[in-house]
């Protein structure tokens, strides 16, 4: 009698991960076509002349939507662009999941360096993706990631497989700090009430090794002007005589790091969540190769604060980097010139129990008082983020674990990531559930990069990764 019921439980498994996988299998030219007519369309959020396309952008993903099963899709207009929001709620008995995922992109320049438009996606084998990558500006952050939820939705209705309520969540200004999502999130508590929350907007560790997300960075975006006299001037004139903006902003930023590149911002560190060793022991563990990160990244050596690896410097611990700095003459040729003024923006990558509305007061006292009196110096405030960790012995993540090792035939591991997604801290505080970062792409798929891509067999194991997800996830809360 036991026997046969477990034979019978097995059998059924199996049955079913062969009809996902030949489901795939049948579909997949066309999952990459729709794709592909995705990433044609230029949705860059940060730059006004692409509003349109934003627009439109949405308006496709809400066919998609619909045509995946959605009983209910709208666009949800807001002050700035909109959000696709989509259900299907099968029983309200049954436990619900929201998907989360952003259909805007960072801006494609320079442009010079693509080896193919951004916009025109073409499929392409790399040492890493011998399968093929499409490359595309968004192929992997984050319509590739986003659509694979689509695709997967589309599976489960098709085949009488989805076995919970599920409700999607698409917005279109991630990249630009997602103000009217904060604003939506706060008001439709009720309407986004959920049991877990699912994001493939970030990476695993390569495709033998898949790990889930257990930790993004907070964020604080400024930005700095040191302004010194009120024109530009001749720099033989006046050179020597009087401040110059440019040199002294090189010089305030220097001052940021001392010779360990430890931050120097009086109280910056006060609130940062030191790791035990035997966490940092267990952080260790994961596969990671020093020498194919440099040769990735053609340096002959990593650069970084003193008494960390490379591993816990991008991930546990908090930087401060500049992200460009402009002023002066910079056209063709020499134009001996004191700029008046010299522009840096600045980012600081936050860790937990780190408040980023406090780190930004701090920065801006602090490189206020280092102005020496020949400047003056505007601190201007951009967008920010708090981080965000999660535990691992939360259902969802258990669900998450089971579903990928059962696809890629290896147990996930925990891996924290350097990336923010400011968002997450917030739907935790306003929705009080917990977020599953299971995403699929490859820190060397060149996010934000020239060359952005997406491997084919990510695309695809992500899609069939998800449905297990959902069927495992139901099962641990029905039995809770
Ligand atoms: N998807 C990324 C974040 C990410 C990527 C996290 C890979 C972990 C691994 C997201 O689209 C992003 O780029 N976030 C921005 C912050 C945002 C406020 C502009 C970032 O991390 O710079
Ligand atoms: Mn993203
Ligand atoms: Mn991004």
């Amino acid at each position: 009698m036991f026997i046969y019921i477990f034979i019978t439980f097995e059998g059924n498994k199996i049955f079913k991960m062969d009809k996902l996988k030949s489901y795939i299998n049948q579909h997949k030219d066309r999952f990459i076509n729709e794709l592909i007519e995705l990433l044609k369309i230029p949705s860059i959020s940060a730059d006004s002349a692409f509003s349109q396309d934003v627009v439109n952008t949405a308006e496709a993903i809400k066919i998609s939507l619909q045509k995946a099963g959605c009983d209910l899709v709208e666009i949800c207009d807001t002050p700035g662009y909109p959000i696709v929001y989509g259900e299907k709620i099968i029983d309200e008995k049954l436990p619900t999941v929201l998907v989360y995922g952003h259909y805007d992109v960072q801006p494609p320049d320079p442009l010079d360096l693509w080896d193919s438009p951004p916009f025109e996606p073409v499929i392409k084998k790399t040492e890493i993706h011998p399968e093929g990558a499409i490359f595309a500006r968004g192929s992997c952050d984050d319509k590739g990631q986003m659509y694979m939820h689509v695709k997967a939705l589309e599976y489960m209705t098709a085949n009488n497989e989805l076995p919970c309520n599920v409700k999607f969540m698409i917005e279109g200004e991630e990249e630009v700090g997602s103000v009217s999502l904060s604003w939506f999130v706060k008001h439709n508590q009720e309407k986004l009430s959920n049991d877990v929350i699912l994001i493939s907007d970030t990476g695993m560790i390569s495709n033998t090794q898949p790990s889930i997300t257990t930790g993004l960075r907070g964020l604080s975006y400024v930005e700095v002007e040191v302004t010194g006299p009120n024109r530009d001037l001749h720099s033989g004139l006046y050179g020597g005589a009087v401040a110059n903006p440019i040199n002294i902003l090189a010089k305030m930023i220097s001052s940021l790091l001392n010779d360990n590149n430890h931050i120097t911002i009086p109280g910056f560190y006060d609130k940062v969540e030191e790791l035990s060793t035997e966490e940092r022991a267990e952080m260790a563990k994961a596969p990671f190769s020093l020498e194919a990160y440099k040769k990735a990244l053609d340096i002959e050596s990593v650069y970084g604060e003193k008494g960390y690896t490379t591993n816990e410097r991008n991930s546990i611990r908090p930087t401060l980097d500049v992200n460009g700095i402009w002023g002066g003459y910079t056209g063709e040729g020499a134009k001996t010139v004191i700029a008046s003024k010299a522009t840096a923006k600045i980012s600081m990558r936050l860790v937990p129990n780190q408040d980023w509305h406090e780190i930004t007061e701090l920065f801006k006292s602090h490189f206020e008082s280092i102005a020496p009196k020949g400047v003056k110096v505007k601190v201007t405030p951009h967008h920010g983020g708090q981080g965000y960790v999660t535990p691992i012995d939360s259902i969802g993540y258990k669900a998450a674990n089971k579903a990928y090792t059962e696809t890629f035939g290896i147990e996930s591991i925990p891996q924290r990531s350097g990336g923010s997604i400011p968002i997450v801290a917030l739907f935790e505080e306003e929705l009080k559930s917990k977020t599953i970062l299971m995403g699929f792409g490859l820190d060397s798929d060149a996010i934000h990069s020239p060359n952005e891509h997406f491997g084919i067999f990510n695309y695809l194991k992500g899609i069939e990764t998800i449905p297990l997800f959902y069927q495992y996830f139901t099962e641990l809360k029905m039995n809770q």
